[in-house]
């Protein structure tokens, strides 16, 4: 692959911007699209859930025990990062499982809602923190919103035979039980039991439904809850701190800081952080280009089977290749 020439920089800017903008209009259509089938995705992907749970409770006539997964959560190494626009999916990893953009609260509320966090001892930040992290719906969370999420969790407690959830009902909040024991049961049937270090009344809260179970406290409790209001903003600043740090990311860089505001800010919209490690290969020679890269962090080189072994050029931050993919 050759080298991105700087010689001509101008000239090759104006071509990508024209290119660009093309793709981005084109990327954005499908996006709305992938967002469409994706909601689509998990509303079905919870049907199973509960057909499957609905199922496993005929099967057994038992009480399930423990209701979620506790898988160790996907974090992402400490590889350099580099921003991507990718042009095809082949490695696109499935958005959150759980709608990031909540349509119960309008973005224009964002900057009203005040987040409040309350003190916590350490045993209680890591039970709440295990506990999201180790649920299914939550773990695909971001870092940050998990420790955003913890932090404003408040300390509730009930006595045993209160109802917490009423199926049926709006959602109000999401809890993460701390000391004794709940039942969840739907429709006058028992589900399961949950105890400590658990998250619950996550799914209402999540797809903006009703609550599809009932919860009840089967001994005295005490909880942590955050409020839906709460929740969606987080959710909702997360994406919006994320874009203004990608446009900011995209301004630095001494090649696009002709680009006007509105491009900058599409191109935002279709960034992805992606990272590497020492080592590995990014695009092969050859290979279907289908991905324009900006280097964020560390250095890449760029060689060419047929040109002599030191004939490398290193690229570093600030720098991009790929950009054979936007001209499609
Ligand atoms: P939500 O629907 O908000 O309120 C009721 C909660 O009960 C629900 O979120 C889940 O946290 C929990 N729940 C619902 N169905 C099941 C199930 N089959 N097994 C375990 N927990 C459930």
């Amino acid at each position: 692959m050759a080298a991105p020439k700087r010689a001509d920089g101008v000239g090759v800017l104006r071509d990508l911007q024209v290119a660009l903008q093309l793709k981005i209009d084109e990327l954005m259509e499908r996006d709305a699209l992938i967002d469409e089938l994706e909601l689509e995705l998990d509303a079905k992907e919870l049907l199973i859930r509960h057909l499957q749970a609905e199922l496993d409770r005929e099967r057994t006539f038992a009480s399930c025990g423990d209701n979620t997964a506790a898988e160790v959560p996907n974090k992402a190494g400490g590889e350099p990062p580099m921003m991507r626009v990718s042009l095809d999916e082949p490695q696109r990893t499935k958005r959150q499982a759980i709608s990031a953009e909540p349509t119960a609260l309008d973005p224009a509320q964002l900057t009203d809602v005040t987040l409040t966090s309350y003190c916590k001892t350490k045993e209680s930040s890591e039970l709440i923190q295990r506990a999201l992290m180790d649920n299914d719906f939550m773990k695909h969370l971001e870092h940050g919103q998990i420790l955003t999420i913890l932090d404003c969790m408040r300390p509730t407690s009930l006595e045993r035979g209160c109802c917490v959830i009423q199926e049926g009902d709006d959602g109000s909040s999401v809890y993460v039980l701390e000391e004794g024991m709940v039942e969840v049961t739907k429709e006058g049937k028992k589900l399961c039991t949950i105890g400590p270090g658990k998250v619950f009344g996550e799914l209402a809260i999540l797809y903006n439904c009703t609550r599809t179970a009932t919860v009840t406290a089967l001994t005295d409790i005490k909880l942590w809850a955050i409020d839906r209001q709460g929740f969606q903003t987080i959710m909702m600043r997360t994406g919006l701190i994320k874009h203004s740090q990608y446009t900011d990311f995209l301004r630095s860089v001494p090649s696009f800081q002709a680009l006007p505001e509105d491009i900058l800010s599409k191109l935002a919209d279709v960034l992805e952080e992606t990272h590497y490690t020492d080592g590995d290969y990014i695009i092969r020679q050859g290979a279907t280009g289908d991905t324009f890269f900006i280097i964020s962090e560390g250095q890449v080189t760029v060689s060419q089977q047929s040109a002599p072994s030191d004939e490398k050029v290193m690229l570093s931050k600030g720098d991009w290749f790929g950009e054979q993919a936007l001209k499609g």
